[in-house]
This record gives structure tokens, sequence and C-alpha cells, in this order.
């Protein structure tokens, strides 16, 4: 069976080989820490066994909570913001047929509490009016304030439409064990539950009841994706330099120590943009702090390459890419003939759609490793659960492992506590007396 893989070979014209693999030896010892619980922020290591961990039993209890909102909803409302919900779009957009919402054969999937935006919710709740619909709320802690305003409007709008004791069997929770407000408020009520470990932070969490029941609600086969994400489990745990989550680390951090302080995540398929997303989330908030860390960034190609191309082929050289090709798309189109033949391109008639992707792709390497700019590939052989499950384990370990080589702890994010503090001292929140003085004097 073929397996994701990652090829490192462009970068070797910017940092040598040699030095790549002289932070190996790091990178395994970084590894090791990891697996052993004796590194920075190791009480939120939950995540590097969670694949092994995960047993039929559970998946069939995730795969029956989704089957019955499946059942009778027009529409599955998943509430979250961050960790608790760009793992699940990020999957479910990837496996998704572009246009199938139009057709809205399956229960449409729509995203709450990601955002603070009154029209977004106002809109959100025009299109729910008078739909049958079903609430999958997540929030570890049951406070942050997005999900919460959006939990309160649309438990309110269920339980008008659909009445208390029907509301009550279409609202599912995932939040913590036993302390958050979110657990009390489900304990209250008798909503169906499930737990997001203490040990697993939000943006690692998709492999967890946080990704997994959004996913099967959309359809797709939450077991194949955690057997990816075992494989990856497996392979990724070794300490050998063929290990690809060691290669990456290490050659991300090699390209950071000589200036490349920016990645681009690229793609060529628009239905991974939300992959890049959540790659974005998970690389962003465990390395960005103590005033360090690769900038993570995102295009989409071949669309972006009309819009940020010329930057990235001519602008500062402070960038490299690591592209995620899908070998070989689920559909084929052919490149039509046209008698007239005005714009030039008969010469590609008849070669498939993807040919032409993958020359953009290869011809798009090509130049911008000769403008400057190191390229990392990461293969997937297809667009699958199964795939996808691999590449979202090979990613986090990776990053735990690069987030040891940059000497930071990867499993925090003190620096996102900043802007709530601002906005509630604006807001006049009680107990905040003392800030909302200090911040209106500064206005
Ligand atoms: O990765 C993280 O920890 C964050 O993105 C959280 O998931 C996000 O802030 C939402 O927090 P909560 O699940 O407590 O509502």
């Amino acid at each position: 069976m073929n397996h994701i893989s990652l090829q490192i070979n462009k970068a070797f014209g910017f940092v040598k080989e040699d030095e790549v693999k002289k932070l190996y030896p790091e990178a395994k010892k970084a590894l090791q820490t990891l697996k052993d619980g004796t590194g920075a922020g190791n009480d939120f290591i939950g995540w590097l066994n969670l694949p092994e961990e995960t047993t039929d039993a559970f998946l069939k209890d995730i795969q029956a909570t989704a089957d019955l909102l499946r059942h009778d909803s027009e529409v599955v409302v998943v509430i979250g913001i961050g960790g608790s919900y760009l793992g699940a779009k990020a999957v479910i957009d990837a496996l998704s047929n572009t246009f199938a919402w139009i057709e809205q054969k399956k229960p449409l999937i729509v995203y709450a509490g990601q955002n603070i935006s009154e029209d977004y919710l106002f809109e959100l709740q025009e299109l729910l009016k008078n739909k049958r619909f079903s609430i999958i709320c997540i929030s570890k802690s049951g406070t942050t304030t997005e999900p919460a305003l959006a939990f309160r409007l649309l438990k309110t709008q269920l339980e008008e439409q659909q009445g208390l004791d029907d509301a009550r069997r279409h609202i599912v929770c995932i939040t913590d064990k036993a302390r958050g407000a979110l657990r009390t408020l489900a304990t209250q009520e008798g909503y169906k539950t499930f737990v997001i470990e203490d040990n697993v932070g939000g943006r690692f969490s998709v492999l967890s009841p946080v990704g997994l029941l959004p996913i099967a609600c959309a359809g797709f086969d939450i077991k194949h994706l955690i057997e990816g994400a075992k494989t990856m489990q497996h392979e990724c745990q070794k300490d050998t330099d063929e290990n690809i989550a060691i290669q990456y680390a290490a050659v991300r951090n090699a390209l950071y120590r000589s200036g490349k302080k920016v990645e681009l995540l690229v793609n060529f398929h628009p239905k991974l943009h939300f992959v890049a997303e959540w790659w974005k989330q998970l690389y962003g908030e465990s390395e960005g702090k103590d005033h360090k860390g690769i900038f993570p960034a995102a295009v989409d190609f071949t669309t972006d390459l009309h819009s940020m191309g010329q930057y990235i082929q001519d602008g500062e050289r402070h960038l490299f890419e690591t592209v995620i090709s899908v070998q070989e798309p689920n559909h084929q189109v052919d490149f039509p003939h046209n008698d007239a033949n005005l714009d030039g391109l008969n010469f590609l008639a008849g070669k498939r759609v993807d040919e032409v992707n993958k020359m953009a792709e290869l011809g798009t390497m090509l130049a911008h490793v000769d403008g400057g700019v190191p390229n990392l590939k990461l293969v997937l052989p297809k667009l699958n659960e199964y795939y996808l499950g691999e590449m979202i384990y090979f990613f986090e370990i990776a990053c735990g492992i690069s987030g040891y080589l940059l000497e930071v702890n990867p499993f925090n994010q003190p620096g996102v506590e900043a802007y709530k503090k601002n906005m509630f001292a604006l807001l006049d929140k009680p107990g905040y007396e003392k800030e909302s003085a200090a911040i209106k004097a500064r206005l």
C-alpha cells in the first residue's frame, strides 16, 4: 500500500544536506522527549498515541450519534473556534464534492462560533428558520465568547422551532470531562456528550471527538481516517533518518536558521484551502512564541499564482514553500479540442486536466526554486480519509518535534489571551475594572 511521502531535496540548494542531517540527532532527541513525556508542555501530549488508543466501540458510539443527527436534520451546525473547528472543516472540505451543498443530498454542515460577526449570525439564523437542524457544540472551556454566543442564539432557536425535548435530542456537546461551563449545562439539560481529554489541546484534537463527530455527520469514514493516522503514529515515532516527521522538522528548522522565516503551505486543489487553515493554527500557535517561530502562511495555486505569484517569485527572499501534492485526482476531465483554437491551446486537447495541473505544479516549483524559494513536497497518493489521517498525524508529530528544536513549549498559547483581556476590559466585564480604566485612558 502507498503512503504519504516527503521530498526535501529541493531545499538543499539553500541549506546543505549535511546541515539538515546534522539536525537529525537533535530531532530524534526531541521525538524521544515527546514519547517520554519529559518536555515542556508534557501535560498536553495526549494526542500522541490517540490513534492507537481509539477503540472500535468508541468509533461506533460516534457513528451512531452522527447517524442520529444526520437522520432527520437538514442542517447540522458545528459550533466552535480555532482548534475546536478547523480540523473538522479541513477534512470535510477536502473530502466533499465542491458543489454538493447546492443539492443538499446530505445534511448541510455549517459552522458557527468562529467569529463575532452580527451579519453572519443573522444570516445563519435566517438559513435555519423553519428547517430541521442539529447542533454540535464544541468548546473545551465552555466559556469562549464566540462559540458561547452562537450557542446561546441557536439553542434558543432550536428549542423554539423543534420543542424542548426534540431540541435536547439534537444537541451534542463536546467538552471537558468535568470542570467546564458547557459540561455543567450539558449535564443539566441531559445532552449527549463526548469528552475532550484535558491532555489534548484544541489544535491537536481533530482525531478526537472534536473532529470525528462532525466528519462522521458529513458522511465520511472516520475508521479509515483513524487507520491512516495509526499508520503514521507507527512510522513517525521511529528513531530513523527515514522518518518523515524527523526530516520535515529538521529541514524547516535549518531553513529558518538560514533566514527563511515564512513557510507557505501550497496546494493545487481548492478543496485543501482549509487544510492550510488548520495547519496554520497548528504551527502558528505551537511555534510562534518567545519572539521566535516560522510564520505559517498559505496559498491556493494556481489561483494565487495570479495574485501572490509575483511576490513569491521576486519579492523579499525570506520564504520557503511546502507543497501538498495530490498524486491522483478522484475524477477525470480531459482538455477539450476547439476548432477555432483562438486561445492556441489545442496542443493540450485530449490531455487530462490533471496533467496540465501537474505541469503547473512542477513548473512553479522549478521557477520558485530558481527565484530563491526552497521547496518541500508532501505527496498524498489520493484525497481520501486514509491519507488525510496520515497527513494529520504527520503534521502533528512533526510540529511537536519542530517546536522542541526551536526550544519553545509547542503546547501552550499564552499569547491568545491578550486580545480577550482587552476586549473584556473594553466591554466592562465585571472584575476587569482596573483594566477597563487603563485601556480607556489609552483611547
Ligand atoms: O487550540 C486551541 O487551544 C484553541 O484554538 C482553542 O481550541 C480555541 O480557543 C477554542 O477554545 P475552547 O474549545 O475552550 O472554546
